[in-house]
């Protein structure tokens, strides 16, 4: 008699604790006897920007008028000490995801939709493709732990250069690329074997600490003639000492990478259980740049779980002088879409859900190296989808910030913002809404 009942009808209560999802972990582990991995971030709920608020002027400030008066956008990245900085249109960069990981495609359209908006774009853990370069405008060319692709020639194609030394989504470990994507060119360009599964390394194998770190440095600069900012990217944990660490190393910029920012592959275990929130980051990169007098000279650009215009403004009044994005924009060239719906359900996920970029089958094209797969993606198309998407993020941000009273972004600050949940408050370090009470600060 219960057969037409739902599961709440008749009484059934999940558990907290052994939920559906964990039941299937447990399950899957027990059947197969290989832990999980898996693309994308943290899924866990986390304290976010959603947690946070912004005061709109009304009386106290002063908004500003949206259709007639100004709110810049623009951002200088690396004026510390490189002879040509970058001079980007607008605070939304895109973050480093590698070819190998994406299709050589989807990584043209990376290009093609930051330059169309006047913002820069990364290489990743497979070095740099011509399709790639010849795209965009200011492309930033990561140095990794795992050297793959490293190539000094494109060293010196690069507008400025990232020193990787992390990332949010696995602080602490390396990258996985699983032999199915290792194509011959993925190959080629790595100097590894095509078709076998390859893991990066964790840390730098030529240095062990900051002294070091400023040592190599000062040889890319050299090798670059001076040119060239140098980033540094961490992901986010230990980030007041890490940030202050990285600019006495000499890092021109910092990028903090939190904890729900998205990776190609990685293990679950580590998605979910190492790291911290980047709302929790950012206070303490600011604070460390703050202490030592370089806030503003040395730029923070944050990322990990930025979606649209409120995250950016939100990073950027806790003290980001810019944000990169890397899950939100594969979305926007056209990733987890539901004109694939069935293809999805084929692969034994859904659109909104397919996160196995690690397995190459991606029937968007975007992170596959499947010659038919890539095929169906466009890169003019994409292109222009992400561009569309950076424009909207940039005119969002916008908006708000004329509403706190700024005329230009940068001039967001933590006194714009308040907090809806104790937790994004005390690890914001703003008040909660209503109240002067900035829990854990004494206030
Ligand atoms: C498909 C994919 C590939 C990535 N590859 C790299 C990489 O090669 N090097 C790197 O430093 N970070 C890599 N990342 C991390 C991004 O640079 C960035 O830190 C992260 O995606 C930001 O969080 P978000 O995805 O929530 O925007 C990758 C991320 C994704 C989604």
């Amino acid at each position: 008699m219960t057969e037409n009942l739902s599961v709440e009808q008749r009484g059934l209560r999940e558990s907290a604790t052994y939920d559906r999802t964990t039941i299937a972990a447990i399950q899957r582990a027990a059947e197969t006897g290989i832990y999980d991995i898996r693309g994308w971030g943290a899924k866990r709920k986390l304290p976010h920007f959603d947690d946070l608020l912004f005061l709109g002027a009304s009386m106290s400030r002063y908004p500003l008028e949206g259709y007639r008066e100004r709110c810049d956008t623009d951002v200088v990245l690396g004026g510390r000490n490189a002879k040509y900085p970058l001079h980007l249109s607008t605070p939304v960069t895109i973050a480093g995801m590698s070819f190998g990981a994406l299709s050589a495609g989807a990584k043209e359209a990376l290009g093609r939709g930051a330059s169309e908006v006047g913002t820069s774009t990364t290489t990743g853990d497979g070095g740099m493709t011509p399709e790639e370069r010849g795209q965009s405008k200011h492309l930033v060319y990561q140095y990794l732990p795992s050297r793959y692709g490293m190539n000094p020639d494109d060293l010196r194609k690069a507008d400025a250069i990232e020193v990787v030394l992390g990332q949010g989504a696995k602080p602490g470990g390396g990258g996985m690329l699983l032999g199915q994507k290792i194509s011959e060119r993925v190959a080629g360009m790595r100097t590894l074997p095509q078709g076998i599964d390859q893991r990066s390394a964790c840390r730098h194998p030529d240095w062990t600490g900051p002294d070091d770190l400023a040592i190599k440095i000062n040889e890319l600069r050299e090798i670059t003639d001076w040119e060239k900012p140098i980033y540094v990217k961490v992901g986010a944990s230990r980030t007041y000492y890490d940030v202050k660490l990285a600019v006495h190393s000499g890092a021109d910029v910092v990028v903090v990478d939190g904890m729900q920012g998205g990776t190609a592959a990685t293990q679950e275990v580590f998605i979910e259980h190492v790291g911290i929130p980047t709302l929790a980051a950012i206070p303490q990169a600011v604070q460390a740049l703050q202490e030592l007098g370089v806030h503003r000279e040395v730029q923070l650009i944050v990322s990990g779980g930025i979606r649209n215009g409120a995250d950016v403004a939100k990073a950027m009044a806790l003290g980001a002088d810019a944000v990169a994005i890397g899950t939100a924009a594969l979305i926007a060239l056209g990733d987890n879409d539901p004109r694939y719906a069935k293809e999805y359900e084929a692969l034994g996920s859904a659109a909104g859900y397919y996160d196995d970029f690690q397995d190459g089958r991606d029937p968007a094209g975007i992170s596959t190296q499947d010659p038919e797969l890539s095929a169906r993606f466009d890169p003019v198309l994409g292109g222009k989808r992400l561009a569309n998407f950076l424009r909207v993020m940039t005119m969002e941000a916008q908006t708000i910030a004329r509403a706190c009273g700024k005329a230009h972004l940068q001039h967001l600050e933590p006194e714009d913002l308040v907090a809806i949940t104790i937790e994004a408050a005390a690890m914001a370090r703003v008040p909660m809404a209503g109240t002067n009470w900035i829990p854990g600060s004494g206030l």
